[in-house]
């Protein structure tokens, strides 16, 4: 059924060519704002974006007529903005989804695959939170977050960090994710390139391209610890670097940035003006001694090019109430601020409450957080010690976080009856949850195909019947792999 559109002459409307059961209208880019104004349509449809009248730099912008009910049904443009075609979904949810939806179907998977902690969040924060509720502590906060939230995380960023934050310098979001996504917004313009070491977190080369900016991956390798070399950084730089992604300790592979190294990249990055640095600390507190952290704002020189990160999500076990931070200077900070406050407005008033008991439970997160770290590492040693003892597999130690990413790819190669070869990460994950009924993420997400990552926040108990059955079904395939 066409639309009736009294459009006048030369205005430039036509059907959509994308499919020819869709019956949308193009204005073409030119035509836009005069068309809107002119269009008439009869009372049964709606026009979508009639309020958009700017030039938008987008290849072509669709108008949607849709029918409210009845019978004169159409169809809907399902096409979508390139932007969105150009991001992938995140593997873990994926993976963490399809664990999900195996176990409400009676299958008992053992589900390693998600980045969250499985302890409750502390008693004291939980506390805080419902108190702010009962107490009617429920409107709006200031978009950055409360003054009381982001002084202590001065309070905080100075004692644990050594890094000296005003309150005007700190935003608080809706989780880190949200920090690191205003940030690229705020300072990367197209074409500008974003540094990633790998393997990597999977949402930053996605936030980089969301951001119109190009994501350029550098390699690390297993035998250095999965550390960036920091002449392979030098070699990645160029005028259009704009943004360098840390992440310590990192999300997937455990590793700590030494102090020394840290240094020696900063070396690098004091020779280029235009770079910045984006130190995502989120897993700060959940670290192994000997090793320790370093942030990297605290470095001489580096405090006015770097966007520190941190959030509550992890040290804290607090994923659900989404809560997280970006300290900087103010410039750049009051630039993440200004999306936010179109974006999503400031965070939940609950959680900023919560998020201020947890900052209250001592250095560090004080006794309740190093009894989970303790945990963490029981369980990495756990694992550790019995990955290392399978032939071909080979593991960096963690020095921080809950994940440990192995390289199984002595595996690679192997024809299995009835389920075909395995020949990269992802194979090898569908086998194991298919035949161990484990699920764990493929490396090749984490742009190193030779790995694969297991999370450690499950009991020990689960982590041994998952160990188990891993080790079983790698055993079966030894003799499918080709020597
Ligand atoms: C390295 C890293 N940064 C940031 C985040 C985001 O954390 P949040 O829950 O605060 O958004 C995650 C979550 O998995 C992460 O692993």
């Amino acid at each position: 059924m066409a639309a009736s559109v009294g459009a006048p002459s030369g205005i430039g409307l036509s059907q959509s060519h994308a499919h020819p059961k869709h019956q949308c209208l193009v204005f073409s880019r030119s035509s836009w704002s005069i068309a809107s104004k002119f269009v008439s349509f009869p009372s049964s449809f709606s026009l979508r974006s009639v309020e958009n009248t700017k030039e938008l730099q987008l290849p072509r912008l669709t108008a949607v007529v849709k029918a409210r009910a009845g019978p004169g049904h159409m169809d809907v443009d399902l096409s979508l903005s390139p932007r969105v075609n150009s991001v992938k979904p995140s593997k873990t949810v994926a993976i963490t989804d399809q664990a999900t939806a195996l176990l409400k179907a009676g299958v008992p998977v053992i589900a390693l695959a998600a980045g969250e902690p499985d302890f409750d969040t502390p008693s004291v924060i939980a506390e805080a939170g419902i108190n702010a509720i009962r107490e009617g502590y429920t409107r709006y906060t200031p978009n950055t977050g409360t003054l009381e939230l982001r002084t202590a995380i001065c309070r905080k960023l100075k004692e644990e960090n050594g890094i000296s934050y005003t309150p005007d310098q700190i935003v608080v979001s809706n989780g880190a994710k949200q920090s690191i996504h205003q940030a690229v917004l705020a300072v990367c313009s197209p074409g500008d390139e974003v540094i990633i070491p790998a393997p990597f977190w999977v949402s930053y080369p996605e936030i980089a391209r969301l951001a119109d900016a190009t994501p350029v991956i550098v390699p690390t390798s297993i035998s250095e610890d999965f550390l960036m070399d920091p002449k392979l950084l030098e070699d990645s730089l160029s005028e259009k670097s704009r943004v360098l992604i840390l992440c310590s300790p990192s999300n997937p592979t455990g590793s700590v940035y030494p102090k020394k190294l840290l240094e020696e990249i900063a070396k690098i990055v004091a020779k280029h003006p235009r770079l910045l640095v984006l130190s995502d600390e989120i897993y700060e507190h959940i670290m192994y001694a000997p090793a320790a952290h370093t942030s990297f704002a605290s470095l001489p020189g580096m405090w006015e090019r770097t966007l520190t990160v941190n959030g509550f999500s992890k040290a804290f076990a607090m994923t659900g109430w989404r809560l997280g931070y970006i300290a900087g200077p103010k410039h750049f900070i009051q630039a993440c601020a200004k999306i936010q406050s179109q974006f999503t407005s400031g965070a939940s008033s609950v959680s900023q409450k919560a998020g201020l008991a947890a900052l209250s439970m001592g250095y560090a997160g004080g006794e309740t957080v190093a009894t989970m770290v303790k945990a963490f590492r029981e369980r990495r040693d756990f694992l550790v010690k019995n990955f290392g003892e399978l032939e071909g597999v080979k593991i960096s130690v963690p020095q921080g976080a809950f994940y440990l990413f192995i390289d199984f790819s002595c595996y690679y190669g192997a024809e299995i009856e009835g389920f075909g070869e395995i020949n990269c990460s992802e194979s090898l994950c569908r086998y194991l949850l298919e035949r161990a009924q484990v699920a764990l993420v493929p490396g090749g997400a984490f742009g190193d195909d030779t790995c694969i990552r297991i999370s450690y926040a499950a009991s020990l108990a689960t982590l041994q019947d998952a160990f188990e059955r891993i080790k079983k079904a790698l055993v079966a395939l030894r003799p499918a792999v080709p020597v």
